[in-house]
């Protein structure tokens, strides 16, 4: 219990109006919310609260600024950059919005769902499925992450290069202010030029602004064909099978348009820990050699199945003239396309089982990625002997998870505890060293060190190191104007206390 008294008086204060039993103080029960999803953060709050309504939220906001408590606001805890953990001090509070789950409007002709920002990404898929229609946004977490958190992170996945990531396909957003007023911006329009976008400021500020408790999500028709291929490329040097890759991209979009949905590339060390933990979704036997990498290509038609098997094969084709793929599987059933992206989705899940990596999510121009591949590649394995890159992501999109694991024999014949300490001390050791070479890199050709997974307190610090004066200080004149007490998560995404 905290000796605090103002910490106290919030506390009890929440109580009385949430109710006891979405006032969490007991540490035992801090678990799923105080550390993030890759146990690479680890927070010591003084309480998570659930709120269940705008409304509590609003109250609790105005609670925390009578107490000057800081609010962590979080949704499923699914994030990857800390983004949601709260610090050390146990002075902050975690404003878990996941019992936040109704769905509060469905509008076919204007294709469009607004939901409470604690509805799963899942459940708003189902729902636009109920309607005949598509939402597009997808990645692996979808059953845990929340349109809250997708807004706040301004999540990616792997619809992007098709449909946009969560801002394209947010209209509207309703929002608790840091003073604790409740802004309705609830507008499913999509265009409308009255002012400043204020929905476009919250939209990826990562809980540092306000705090999202409902959002206009836009729908899409369905297609009525979608074929997905693994195509192996040919160079086992995997900087070398990046350039084919790239070259492969610009045959599938000049064939394919806007019906080309999804394009992942993945190297081999970072589908082999899928074939070590999750057998069941390795790569299929066969397909090329185990040194050689591959793409996923999705392929989505308005018209029929037919037809996007077609353009499929025509791509395939060209590319194997062209000798940018050697081998290619187009799935035959559901199961098979399920089973191709069931191996691109346990990447995450399998390396989290290997052991902690520097983790990268970095963006560039695509024209940039076959060169910026070959040359930070060559200087990490020179700085770094022995090092696994696992290199896999949204190429389609320029945007790479460029990943570095510790060398292999530092952990051979321990197990699995030891070699996860192992990991982690690895990381420890090189990682600012690491995040140097490889942002350096990604800078010099204009790219971004966050494409999709937002700054939170992972890459806090490297934006401040590489953004120009003149930008951080919008930033934090931005914060200072709407969260002048500095309550909402604060030290995320800016050094906000000293
Ligand atoms: P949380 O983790 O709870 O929070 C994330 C951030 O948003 C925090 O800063 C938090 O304070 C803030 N926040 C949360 N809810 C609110 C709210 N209502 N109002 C204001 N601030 C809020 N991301 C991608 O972009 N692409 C991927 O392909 C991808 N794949 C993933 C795969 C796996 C296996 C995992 C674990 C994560 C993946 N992610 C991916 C990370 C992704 O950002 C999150 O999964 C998701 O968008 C965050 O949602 P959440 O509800 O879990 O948010
Ligand atoms: C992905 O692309 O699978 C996600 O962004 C998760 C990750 O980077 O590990
Ligand atoms: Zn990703």
């Amino acid at each position: 219990m905290t000796t605090d008294p103002s910490l106290s008086t919030f506390l009890s204060q929440a109580r009385e109006l949430l109710g006891d039993r979405a006032v969490l103080t007991d540490a035992e029960g801090f678990a799923p919310y105080a550390n993030d999803w890759r146990q690479k953060f680890f927070g010591k709050p003084a309480a998570v609260v659930f709120a269940s309504s705008t409304e509590q939220v609003a109250q609790l906001v105005r609670l925390a600024n009578t107490h000057e408590v800081a609010l962590v606001p979080q949704g499923g805890n699914t994030g990857l950059s800390g983004g949601a953990t709260p610090d050390d001090t146990g002075r902050q509070v975690i404003l878990n919005l996941s019992r936040m789950t109704r769905i509060r409007a469905r509008d076919q002709d204007n294709k469009t769902i607004t939901v409470d920002a604690g509805v799963t990404m899942q459940t708003v898929q189902e729902e636009a499925d109920k309607m005949g229609l598509t939402f597009p946004l997808n990645l692996t977490a979808r059953g845990t992450a929340t349109i809250g958190g997708n807004l706040s992170t301004n999540a990616g996945g792997t619809a992007v290069l098709r449909y946009g990531n969560a801002r394209a396909l947010c209209l509207g957003v309703e929002v608790v202010t840091a003073d604790g007023q409740i802004w309705d911006g609830l507008r499913g329009l999509r265009k409308d030029n009255t002012g400043y976008d204020l929905r476009d400021l919250f939209v990826g500020a990562e809980g540092t602004l306000g705090i999202i408790t409902g959002a206009v999500m836009a729908l899409h028709p369905k297609p009525a064909g979608v074929m997905t291929a693994l195509a192996c490329l040919p160079d086992p040097v995997p900087a070398k099978a990046a350039a084919q890759a790239v070259a492969l991209l610009q045959i599938a979009q000049q064939h394919c348009n806007a019906s080309l949905t999804g394009f992942e590339f993945m190297t081999p060390s970072s589908m082999n820990p899928v074939s070590d933990y999750y057998p069941q979704f390795a790569r299929p036997a066969g397909l090329g050699t185990p040194e050689q990498s591959c793409v996923l290509l999705e392929v989505s038609h308005a018209e029929s199945e037919q037809a996007a098997t077609a353009l499929l094969e025509r791509v395939l084709e060209v590319a194997m003239e062209q000798d940018l793929v050697v081998d290619a599987l187009v799935a035959q059933s559901m199961q098979q396309a399920q089973a191709f992206w069931d191996l691109r989705e346990h990447i995450t899940m399998a390396a989290a089982e290997d052991g902690l990596q520097v983790k990268f999510d970095i963006a560039l121009p695509i024209s940039s990625i076959a060169e910026f591949c070959r040359i930070t590649e060559d200087k990490l394995r020179q700085a770094y002997p022995g090092i696994r890159l696992s290199n896999f992501g949204h190429l389609g999109d320029g945007n790479l998870h460029f990943n570095v694991a510790a060398p292999a024999e530092l952990f051979e014949g321990l197990d699995r505890q030891g070699r996860h300490d192992a990991c982690r001390q690895y990381v420890k050791a090189n990682e600012d060293c690491i995040r140097r070479i490889i942002h350096d890199e990604v800078v010099a050709r204009q790219g971004s060190i966050s494409a999709e997974h937002g700054l939170g307190i992972l890459r806090r610090d490297e934006a401040a190191h590489y953004k120009s004066s003149v930008e951080m200080d919008l930033m934090r004149r931005i914060k200072q104007a709407l969260d002048p007490k500095n309550i909402l998560n604060p030290n995320k995404v800016l050094r906000t206390n000293p």
